[in-house]
């Protein structure tokens, strides 16, 4: 059943600030960045997901459409965004089938539990090229696209640009590395890869008009990375660690990204957005 709009995004935002803009999005089927994607279709954008299982990203897309009447939503399956060519090309079709690339989410992600020890070499380099050469690709293969939405907003560099920005890039990482977390080595490793690669564009591409930020969701509830990671035993003790009492939700990070992509963020840039109800500040504690 499609998700109900209270689900996927506050009603907080106006309605249709992203007409006219498209965003591409790696990982797009995936519980966190569908719903992400979602959000900003709602509010007026269109979209290319993309992902390595064909049936489920265009399952996805055909879904995602339903948030607004007459919106596209491109299913680009069969992609694995450690190969830049199949990424590439992925860009190229959505920007020559949805006209643009104004935004970007760069959530591919490969994660599963396991003590360091016990992981082959393989198994740590699949983590490293799914999550930090998967990003390091999205990047290059959207950054042309990024450069061009960002010049049609250019200023004099003192006014501020007008309503209605393009050129920007989310990162989706995790607060696993802040303090290391055990099971967890390779992605902990792979995310602060992540942010780095974050506050290099940042600083490389920002004086074309670009902004590049990350967004770090903690324990998010009925993701499959909760699923995959958490033990059902352990979740009341985990939630009472947590300042904020609870997990999040999928929407909360849908609204965080549509923040940081509308006009409210136009001057937050290399920044790390942390949605996690406070949590990582007490992972050391207990
Ligand atoms: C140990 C494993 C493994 C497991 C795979 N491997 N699964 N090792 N435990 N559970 C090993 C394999 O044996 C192999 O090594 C190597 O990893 C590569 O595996 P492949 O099967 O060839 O698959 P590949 O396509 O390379 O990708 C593997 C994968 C990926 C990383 C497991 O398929 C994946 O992550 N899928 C799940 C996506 C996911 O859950 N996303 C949500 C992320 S959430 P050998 O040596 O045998 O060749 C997230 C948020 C974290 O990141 C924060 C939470 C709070």
């Amino acid at each position: 059943m499609p998700m109900q709009r209270h689900e996927y995004v506050s009603d907080v935002w106006r309605d249709g600030i992203f007409e006219n803009k498209v965003v591409f999005c790696t990982g797009g089927a995936g519980s966190i960045c569908s719903v992400q994607v979602r959000a900003m279709v709602h509010l007026g954008a269109n979209a290319a997901i993309i992902g390595r299982n064909v049936e489920k990203t265009e399952k996805m897309a055909a879904d995602i459409m339903t948030a607004r009447k007459g919106s596209k939503v491109l299913a680009l399956g069969g992609v694995d965004v450690r190969s830049i060519e199949s990424l590439q090309a992925a860009a190229d079709r959505c920007a020559k089938e949805l006209g643009s690339i104004d935004f970007v989410i760069a959530g591919a992600a490969g994660n599963f539990l396991a003590p360091l020890e016990q992981i082959s070499s393989n198994a740590f380099k699949s983590v490293m090229d799914i999550d930090v050469l998967g990003s390091y690709n999205t990047v290059k293969a959207t950054i042309g696209y990024l450069k061009e939405s960002a010049a049609k907003y250019k200023t004099d560099g003192i006014t501020p640009p007008p309503r209605g920005t393009g050129g920007r890039i989310i990162f989706v990482s995790a607060t696993l590395h802040y303090s290391g977390t055990v099971m967890q080595g390779a992605p902990s490793v792979a995310k602060a890869g992540v942010d780095a690669l974050a506050h290099s564009v940042c600083l490389e591409y920002g004086p074309f008009g670009i902004t590049s930020n990350v967004i770090s969701p903690g324990p998010i509830s009925g993701t499959e990375g909760m699923e995959r990671l958490s033990k059902k035993e352990n979740a009341a003790a985990s939630k009472r660690m947590i300042p904020s009492g609870r997990w999040g939700t999928v929407k909360e990070i849908a609204d965080s990204t549509v923040y940081l992509f509308s006009d409210a963020a136009n001057y937050v840039n290399g920044e790390i957005l942390v949605v996690d109800g406070g949590a990582w500040h007490t992972s050391g504690v207990g």
